[in-house]
């Protein structure tokens, strides 16, 4: 267990996914990519920068099938808690037209990245398009989004840590940590 009061960041406050976990749930996702895809040639994970980018480097070399990977980069910024935007900074490179697509994001809140950008792909005709995260916070959800390969589900916590950051911090963490503002303090 990593050790309580030695954290790198004097904002975490407790693991919630430990790296064991992690790899044994990304393995079985690997898996399970791999047999669902068995017959595609034209495999591409899609993933949305930064936050997926360890999520998408472990999970790549758990599927046993060719595929290409690509990357987009989006912001998201909520004037107000209900209504969301999100913009396109960087497009993927790839024409996945005719491609079996794999959209991959670190974590679904609400849900307004995942639907955004699933439309504007379909758009782009793909062969077939499916989501997958890492985690996803149900509770936090404003619209529904399928999730076709989800890691783990939880509460509504503040997570920090395998990609994913607390102001551009803690993605280095191998472990998923919940956040505790308070500490660290003084
Ligand atoms: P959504 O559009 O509200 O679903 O936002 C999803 C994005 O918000 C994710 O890709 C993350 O970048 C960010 N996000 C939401 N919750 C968390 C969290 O608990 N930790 C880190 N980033 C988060
Ligand atoms: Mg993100």
């Amino acid at each position: 267990m990593e050790n309580q009061g030695h954290f790198p960041y004097d904002f975490i406050d407790r693991v919630i996914f430990p790296q064991e976990e992690i790899e044994r749930r990304v393995k079985a996702l690997g898996e399970q990519i791999t047999a669902d895809y068995k017959d595609s040639e034209k495999l591409l994970l899609l993933g949305l920068l930064r936050g997926s980018v360890v999520f998408i480097t472990d999970l790549m070399r758990k599927i046993h099938r060719p595929l290409t990977m690509d990357f987009m980069s989006v912001s998201s910024y909520n004037k107000s808690e209900s209504s969301g935007f999100v913009r396109i900074d960087s497009d993927h490179k790839t024409n996945i037209r005719g491609w079996d697509v794999i959209l991959i994001d670190d974590i679904v809140d609400s849900g307004y990245t995942i639907r955004t950008v699933s439309k504007l792909l379909l758009d782009r005709e793909p062969r077939s398009l499916k989501v997958c995260a890492l985690l996803d916070k149900p509770e936090r959800h404003k619209v529904e989004v399928g999730i076709d390969y989800l890691g783990f589900s939880i509460p509504d916590y503040f997570v920090v840590g395998y990609g994913l950051d607390y102001d551009e911090k803690g993605r280095n963490l191998p472990y998923i940590a919940s956040i505790d503002l308070k500490k660290g303090e003084g």
